[in-house]
């Protein structure tokens, strides 16, 4: 390689690729297709059997005993927040490292989101940190799986249970994920999952709950539909029923044509985790001869969901910012993302949350050094190639 042809495209090389390399694919065929078009001539088009199907088929591949499918995981950790007794005037623990939904879900919810620092090198809450954010109001901790590494979870569900308080999973990003043989979903009292086009799996939109707690069903589901106690598909028999009015509701439910999709997906994650976790696998190969870069890590006995690869840039490594690689990056033609801008630095949380920056210096100093790269189960070798090769030259023209 010459030197002329190692400059990046940003400082008037050429770029490594032609076409620009999205950062995220869906991965939908002819089942999903056929799948949404049954639904579609059922005439049957709102939650009903398909997605009771799709819950059945979701609890069984987690591990729990019920599913709940909803709108999405921000309106399912809304939902669980409130079956676990979150009420106004109460604080929920919770990680800076998360999309803004995860604290929208506890103000939602009425209570105060309260975010402890995470473990350098995971971005996953730090168990000793969250338990010094415990107060006496604390009812719950919400545990982020961020990019599909599970969070400590032995030691914050020790940590809950000295609090007596519930432990929740926001596993948006971790279908599929599992630690120390259970997967994510099962690894505290409640989990919400999201199905957003990004995903491991996708229904557009949508999201679903898992818990083994059976008794809170009832209220869940009443809470999902408008707060009546009979779904659509119990009213459309024969002998007509009289519903009822019984709390407050939202519209959170999930539809069948959505469910459809989302059984399509599910079949379908066997092979998409495989490739997610081959194409990870081979990045953290690849990458291993770049000091300057420092792929997330999870907890020992973990396995991810590889949903995100998202590294660190290390401290003085290079002489440029994180996001003068994220602009190099987008000149050679690679789609980037950044999971996440520590919430504190977000003003609608620092406005909500008592929590400031200088409470979580770990998310805040990491937040500002993290980018992720393209990772999704159509993403081919010869492009991870050029991915690894645009970061390559970038990381050697800016060493510092
Ligand atoms: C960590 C995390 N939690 C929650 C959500 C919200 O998911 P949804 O859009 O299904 O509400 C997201 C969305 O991207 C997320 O990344």
């Amino acid at each position: 390689v010459s030197i002329a042809a190692d400059v990046p495209a940003i400082a008037g090389g050429a770029p490594v690729r032609r076409a620009f390399l999205p950062f995220s694919r869906v991965d939908l065929g002819a089942e999903e297709d056929s799948a949404v078009r049954e639904v579609l001539r059922s005439g049957w088009l709102t939650t009903g059997p398909v997605t009771a199907r799709f819950e059945s088929a979701f609890a069984s591949f987690v591990g729990v005993r019920a599913a709940l499918g909803v709108a999405s995981c921000t309106a399912g950790l809304h939902l669980l927040l409130r079956a676990f007794g979150v009420v106004p005037g109460d604080e929920v623990v919770t990680s800076p490292v998360t999309f803004p939904a995860t604290v929208n879900a506890i103000l939602h919810a009425g209570a105060t989101p309260v975010l402890a620092d995470v473990l350098p090198g995971r971005l996953t809450l730090d168990p000793r940190a969250v338990k010094a954010a415990l107060g006496p109001r604390t009812r719950a901790i919400v545990a982020v799986h961020l990019a599909g590494w599970p969070c400590e979870m032995d030691a914050l569900r020790s940590v809950a249970r000295g609090a007596g308080v519930s432990l929740l999973e926001d596993a948006a990003h971790a279908i599929g994920a599992t630690y120390r043989g259970r997967a994510a979903g099962a690894l505290a009292d409640g989990a919400s999952f999201s199905f957003y086009a990004t995903k491991n799996i996708t229904t557009g939109e949508g999201g679903m709950i898992t818990t083994d707690r059976e008794d809170l069903l009832p209220r869940l589901r009443a809470e999902r539909l408008h707060g009546v106690d009979l779904d659509a598909s119990q009213r459309d028999g024969a002998a007509y029923v009289h519903w009822e009015s019984v709390t407050l509701g939202w519209k959170y439910n999930l539809s069948d044509i959505a469910s459809a999709m989302g059984l399509a997906q599910l079949a379908k994650l066997p092979g998409f985790l495989a490739r997610r976790r081959a194409l990870d696998a081979r990045y953290r190969a690849r990458l291993a001869e770049l000091d300057a870069v420092e792929p997330l890590t999870g907890p020992a006995g973990a396995e991810s969901a590889a949903h995100l690869f998202p590294l660190l840039l290390r401290p003085g490594a290079l002489r440029v910012s994180r996001d003068e690689v994220l602009r190099a990056l987008l000149a050679e033609n690679v789609g980037v993302g950044v999971h996440f801008r520590a919430l504190p630095l977000h003003r609608h949380v620092a406005a909500s949350s008592p929590t400031r920056v200088g409470d979580v210096p770990v998310a805040v100093a990491s937040s500002e050094r993290l980018l992720s790269l393209p990772l999704y189960p159509s993403l081919a070798e010869s492009d991870q190639d050029d991915v690894i090769e645009a970061l390559g030259r970038i990381v050697r023209f800016y060493r510092s």
